[in-house]
């Protein structure tokens, strides 16, 4: 694979009852004391609320500097990863969910002093770890290897390795039916601070015409945030290890979907002055005009050479284990209510996406062929 597409990242409020129905079952007899490690952004932000509405108690552990007013009643215990894990030492949970961990070193500190007092470990990782995409991979697909077993620099070639060797950390402490291993796709929704699916309903809302990439049949892979954090507490719920991809199936969501979904939303919600309308450009021509998949055109990589094995990540283990994918039409709308409700600076200056002038020179270009 090339590592340009590592999935690293760089709540909104739903009425209590319809969340905690969100596994599909009843909410749990016993309430859990659940520990995240992070808890204060994007993915733990949907996690803590799920995990709440269902009647468990949650600890946060972090340095305190990332979403200091979120879920202000929340316990936090203050510490580090790389260093300070004090506040841990002595303290009883039944699961601890670890959403920062991107470093061997890291998961094995925490795994190794947490172990003793807390059942289960539960490890977000990624599909990032397959040592290639030219096929379609599974979980029993080869893993990326480290140049440099010791190296700690996080990269786009080292970050889907190093996960991979913190997976192996947790499983070495906890075994694998006490570890479960989470490796999620593009993670997206609202709070997803990277911008990447929130670039489509937010280039919508804007009007005019728009570039769309490749083909609308296209295939794409996804993660709702409030999907991933009910399969995550699910696992916990049921004392379930092992290993799980987690994202929507091969072939359920195209392009063409996100692309529709993300004019109708923003024609009903943000009604744009102008309509907005796409116009798909092929990839070859985009390649020619230097326009990247992914950063560019974010979740979209084209199916071909090295990385047409991309958006065909089996999820059938995690569908067996209860895995469930909302409509795209939810997740656009929600992504663009939040979007819309951000603060203006960061509305105008979203991480990814191609910038407006050069989309405007891409589709002239493309006019003029
Ligand atoms: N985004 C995607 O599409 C995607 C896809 C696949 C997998 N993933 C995985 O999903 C997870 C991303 O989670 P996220 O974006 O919600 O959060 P994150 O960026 O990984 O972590 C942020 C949280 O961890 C805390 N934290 C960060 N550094 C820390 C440290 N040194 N010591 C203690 N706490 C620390 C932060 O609080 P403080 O700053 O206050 O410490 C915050 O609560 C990662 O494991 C990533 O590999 C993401």
């Amino acid at each position: 694979m090339k590592r340009r597409h590592f999935l690293a990242a760089t709540g909104a409020s739903l009425a209590t009852g319809a969340l905690a129905s969100t596994l599909g079952h009843a909410a749990p007899k016993n309430a859990l004391r659940l520990l995240i490690l992070g808890g204060t952004r994007f993915i733990g932000l949907h996690m803590t609320e799920l995990a709440l509405a269902r009647g468990h108690s949650v600890t946060f552990f972090n340095r305190g500097r990332t979403n200091t007013d979120r879920y202000p009643k929340i316990e936090r215990l203050r510490g580090d990863r790389n260093g300070d894990l004090a506040a841990l030492a002595g303290r009883e949970w039944d699961a601890v969910i670890d959403n920062s961990g991107y470093l061997p070193r890291q998961v094995r500190d925490t795994a190794t002093l947490l172990e003793p007092k807390v059942r289960r470990y539960l490890f977000i990782s990624s599909v990032s770890v397959y040592a290639n995409f030219l096929t379609a991979n599974d979980e029993n697909s080869p893993v990326g290897k480290l140049d440099d077993p010791a190296t700690e620099k996080i990269d786009e070639a080292t970050y889907g390795p190093l996960k991979a060797a913190c997976e192996r950390a947790a499983q070495a402490v906890y075994g694998t039916s006490r570890a479960s291993v989470i490796r999620p796709g593009l993670i997206v929704g609202p709070d997803d601070n990277t911008d990447r699916f929130t670039y489509w309903p937010a280039r919508a809302a804007r009007g005019g015409r728009m570039l769309a990439p490749g083909t609308p049949r296209d295939p794409i892979q996804i993660i709702d945030a409030r999907d991933l954090a009910a399969f995550t507490l699910r696992l916990i719920e049921n004392d379930v290890g092992g290993v799980f991809n987690v994202l929507s199936p091969p072939e359920k969501f195209r392009m063409g979907e996100l692309v529709d979904e993300s004019i109708a939303a923003a024609i009903e919600i943000a009604r744009p002055a102008t309509k907005p309308v796409a116009r798909w450009v092929p990839a070859d021509t985009l390649a020619a005009q230097k326009v990247a998949p992914w950063s560019d055109m974010p979740v979209w990589v084209p199916s071909s050479g090295d990385e047409a094995g991309f958006a065909a990540t089996s999820a059938a283990r995690a569908l067996r284990a209860g895995l469930t994918i909302r409509p795209m039409r939810e997740t656009v709308r929600d992504t663009l209510r939040w979007h819309l409700a951000r603060p203006e600076a960061e509305r105008n200056a979203l991480k990814a996406g191609i910038k407006s002038e050069r989309e405007a020179a891409v589709l002239a270009e493309a006019d003029a062929r």
